[in-house]
């Protein structure tokens, strides 16, 4: 039923088995978050176990923490916590790099295994990120690298090869069909590389039951880990073995601490880790997922849509464009809209304590984490940005000041 009144999004947050948990996390009074799409809020739990790896372990046993603190296998113990939260097997998820490295790796290592020609495969539309990865790998490597029409990749799969695919488009929110994907890859003796950053801790991926194979996401969006939280890296069960990382590092070895001259590759994902882990931001990760302990995936997405569907459907009365998916459609956590001055805007909204964010060159996001935000925050935001649109506060020269972040 669509929320008209704000009576209505009260009565919602009166019954929403979420709400308990905003007090969890620190969001500075009279501030309204709708940028945990891009940087998730910090939660007390991560700050308990950022604060006990760095003043506990850290300050008293130096060095003697990768053993006593149980540093060395951090990486593979958050590893399996992510595991459960993407549908994966213990065992099949490491936390290492930026998702923009273990892209990388993952293609070089899937490409020979991949059949037809070799070749890279990604819409013009995915996050730059992957596309420059796509790219600059295939001219490291002299494949040919595919710049798909957004939608064409499914149909590309037939040629084999490898595709980079986003679970959640970043500027849309559309959803991938995995098990689809997966399915059209086979066909054609494809590999698909995931790329989960917009979808982990939102949505529940099922990746081992839909037959992903290779994937990785960021933590610093919905799962909350911190600014530069590691990103994951996940390879299916019984694969790994025939995968080479193209960054053969030490802590990837077998046997880290012989020092071997001869590099031999760790059994499982833990070959992909290249060199040491960033344990204070690992310490905070981990401590952030205890918040979706015993939590249901449905329960969080059905609430992002619904509160996607509150900021559409005004949008709409104030003849805002959408991108994303309308009301009822299924869609990841954020609603982009789009205007010529989305940056002005954004801004205004800012001076009130709305925090959305923009991205170039005209669309103003919304996220809806369902953690911290309420129906009436959501009702609010809107209202207020009827009233800038009405009012075209948003043209005040102040406004138009860029900064580096948008
Ligand atoms: C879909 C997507 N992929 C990749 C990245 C970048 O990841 P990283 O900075 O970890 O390389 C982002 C960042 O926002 C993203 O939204």
């Amino acid at each position: 039923m669509p929320i008209t009144s704000r009576a209505q999004a009260h009565a919602l947050d009166a019954k929403d088995p979420l709400a308990l948990l905003r007090g969890r996390f620190r969001v500075p009074d009279g501030i309204t978050y709708l940028v945990g799409h891009s940087l998730g809020p910090v939660s007390e739990p991560a700050l308990t176990r950022l604060k006990a790896h760095a003043e506990g372990a850290w300050a008293k046993d130096m060095v003697g923490a990768w053993n006593s603190a149980g540093w060395i296998d951090l990486a593979g113990r958050v590893g399996d916590r992510l595991a459960g939260l993407i549908g994966a097997e213990p065992g099949s998820v490491t936390v290492c790099d930026s998702v923009s490295v273990n892209l990388f790796k993952l293609v070089a290592a899937a490409l020979p295994l991949a059949e037809g020609a070799p070749v890279i495969r990604i819409e013009s539309d995915e996050f730059p990120t992957d596309r420059y990865i796509a790219e600059g790998l295939a001219r490291t490597l002299g494949v040919p690298c595919e710049i798909l029409p957004p939608g064409a990749s499914d149909a590309a799969l037939i040629k084999g090869g490898v595709l980079i695919r986003s679970a959640v488009n970043y500027r849309t929110s559309e959803i991938a069909d995995i098990a689809r994907t997966e399915n059209a890859a086979r066909a054609g003796g494809a590999l698909v590389i995931w790329d989960l950053s917009h979808a982990t801790g939102l949505i529940a991926l099922e990746l081992g039951q839909k037959g992903a194979l290779l994937a990785t996401g960021c933590t610093y969006k919905y799962v909350n880990g911190g600014p530069g939280a590691p990103a994951f890296l996940y390879v299916a069960s019984g694969l790994c073995d025939r995968l080479q990382t193209p960054i053969p590092g030490w802590l990837g070895h077998k046997r880290p601490f012989d020092f071997d001259p001869a590099y031999e590759a760790a059994d499982g994902v833990g070959r992909f880790v290249a060199g040491t882990p960033p344990i204070l931001s690992l310490a905070a990760l981990d401590g952030a997922l205890d918040i979706f302990e015993g939590l249901d995936f449905s329960h969080l997405h059905e609430k992002a849509q619904i509160l996607g569907d509150i900021c559409i459907r005004q949008a709409e009365n104030l003849g805002l464009r959408t991108l994303s998916p309308g009301p009822g459609k299924a869609r990841g956590g954020h609603v982009s809209l789009q205007h010529d001055h989305g940056y002005e805007i954004v801004q205004a909204l800012k001076e009130r304590g709305r925090q959305a964010d923009f991205r170039a060159p005209d669309t103003l996001r919304f996220g809806f984490s369902p953690l911290i935000l309420s129906y009436t925050d959501v009702w609010d935001t809107m209202v207020d940005l009827a009233d800038i649109m009405a009012t075209q506060l948003w043209t005040a020269p102040r406004f138009a000041l860029r900064a580096k972040v948008t």
